[in-house]
């Protein structure tokens, strides 16, 4: 008794071809022209559609609590939202705590996680307090299947110096892992938050005033020539700018490994955003913020050439009313962070292959296959072939705007709404058992952990 999912057209990185596939139990069985099917196989005639290997998400942070306030989204709402847009693994960010284990921070996000995300799921480990214990610990989350960390260069509560960053990445190139970093350069931010401040500009609108461009730039001019020296690979999560891109061109220039993320919020929106009236500017308030045009081209141009190799959400989901508006009288103040887990395949979809800039298996490759490769869990993820995980999307094309009031997230808002979306999820299986079908979660909570091995392109 198998499935067969029959006439699609199968997408990969470096192919789009009709052809078949097998799904017996969890796996993918067999994929090819004119697969047999016998009476006891459940048939889907898919003429028509595309279909992806299930869409990977490497950037979340649900269920997050900064000690004043959590995220909207957790991993119910974030996994059901996850589902519905296509994506059936999302890698979040388990986060240490100062003055304790990483161990702790990751049985804490498998509590958060368990049997309450409908997609799969696996963490980063996100490094906040490095010292002679959290070094003794690292190999230990080899051990639990965590290859992948995080650091950031910004916030004053989680931010590592440059020492401390240093050793991580001599550690790392030991253990074969790879850490993402936050590029910002913090000290900067404090300062230019400060002189907004006191110059009575309270209001969403110097939001992006206070991080330029070069505050990322330089963090990852920084961050690169660190990594030059420690000799190991670095993974540049959100990347924002063109004059950023222009620091990781020339250590890649001069033979560095450089993995580069973007998100759909600086694919799209441009810093106009910010001008909004009535404080509606609090709803796109993220950082790296929301940038000009003219980096927004330059990041297309970045994941065209192949110098960006992701695109995942930083989905991090805070209600306009009563949590953006902390920062009503103070930007600052304004907890950072954009919903987009749903809608991000979709995004891609419509502004990138409908407008012709990417092909769908550019799609597939910054969407699915890269996130696997580099996070350390290809094949099992991120393609359709015989022996992979059975996660599939069957695509379809539709004309149908983006809405808060229809959105699986569990927030007050979409920064998308009345976005005219040109292909959407029709089906989704999840290892094998479908798991969504014409807008409807047939499935919830059937999400595991996946366990990673140190991964790279
Ligand atoms: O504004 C953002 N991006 N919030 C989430 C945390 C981070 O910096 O990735
Ligand atoms: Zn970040
Ligand atoms: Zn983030």
């Amino acid at each position: 008794m198998a499935i067969i999912i029959k006439n699609g057209t199968v997408v990969s990185p470096t192919q789009s071809i009709m052809q078949d596939i097998r799904i017996e139990g969890e796996k993918i069985a067999q994929v090819g022209e004119s697969l047999p099917v016998t009476a006891e196989d459940t048939v889907y005639d898919a003429r028509g559609n595309l279909i992806f290997p299930g869409f990977i998400d490497a950037h979340t942070h649900m269920d997050m609590d900064n000690g004043k306030i959590v995220t909207a989204d957790d991993f119910a709402s974030g996994g059901r939202a996850a589902i519905a847009g296509g994506t059936t693994l999302l890698i979040d960010f388990a986060t240490q705590e100062k003055g304790h284990l990483m161990g702790e921070a990751f049985y804490q996000w498998m509590a958060k996680a368990e049997q309450k995300c409908s997609c799969d799921y696996a963490f980063h480990m996100a490094i906040i307090d490095w010292n002679e214990e959290t070094r003794q610990e690292l190999a230990n989350m080899f051990r639990i299947g965590v290859s992948s960390f995080k650091v950031y260069l910004a916030y004053d509560n989680l931010r590592i110096n440059d020492r401390e960053l240093y050793e991580l990445l001599c550690d790392m190139k030991k253990l074969g892992g790879i850490v993402g970093v936050h590029c910002e350069n913090g000290d900067l931010v404090n300062e230019l938050v400060a002189e907004q401040l006191a110059a009575g500009n309270t209001s969403p609108a110097a939001h992006p005033v206070s991080r330029p461009a070069e505050v990322e730039a330089e963090a990852i001019s920084r961050l690169l020539y660190i990594a030059k020296l420690a000799d190991c690979p670095v993974h540049i999560v959100h990347l924002s700018t063109k004059l950023g891109l222009e620091e990781i061109r020339k250590a890649r220039s001069n033979g560095q490994t450089v993995y580069v993320e973007t998100c759909p919020q600086y694919l799209l929106m441009d810093d106009h955003v910010y001008s909004q009236p009535d404080f509606e500017g609090a709803k796109y308030v993220c950082s790296p913020p929301i940038r000009k045009k003219e980096d927004q081209e330059a990041l297309w141009e970045g994941i065209i050439n192949g110098e960006i190799q992701t695109v995942a959400t930083d989905h991090c989901s805070y209600n306009f009313h009563g949590q953006k508006d902390l920062g009503i009288d103070d930007f600052s103040k304004i907890p950072n962070g954009l919903p987009g887990i749903e809608h991000r395949p979709e995004l891609i979809y419509t502004y990138g292959v409908k407008t012709g800039r990417i092909t769908q298996e550019k799609m597939c490759e910054i969407l699915a296959s890269n996130n696997a490769k580099i996070f350390g869990c290809y094949p099992q993820k991120g393609v359709i072939a015989p022996g992979s995980d059975a996660d599939i999307v069957i695509w379809q094309d539709c004309r149908e705007p983006i809405t808060a009031a229809a959105q699986h997230q569990n927030v007050d808002y979409t920064p998308y709404e009345g976005i005219e979306i040109l292909g959407k999820p029709k089906h989704v299986f999840l290892r094998g058992q479908e798991v969504f079908r014409d807008g409807k979660l047939l499935q919830p909570e059937l999400g595991i952990y996946i366990n990673r091995e140190p991964g790279g392109l």
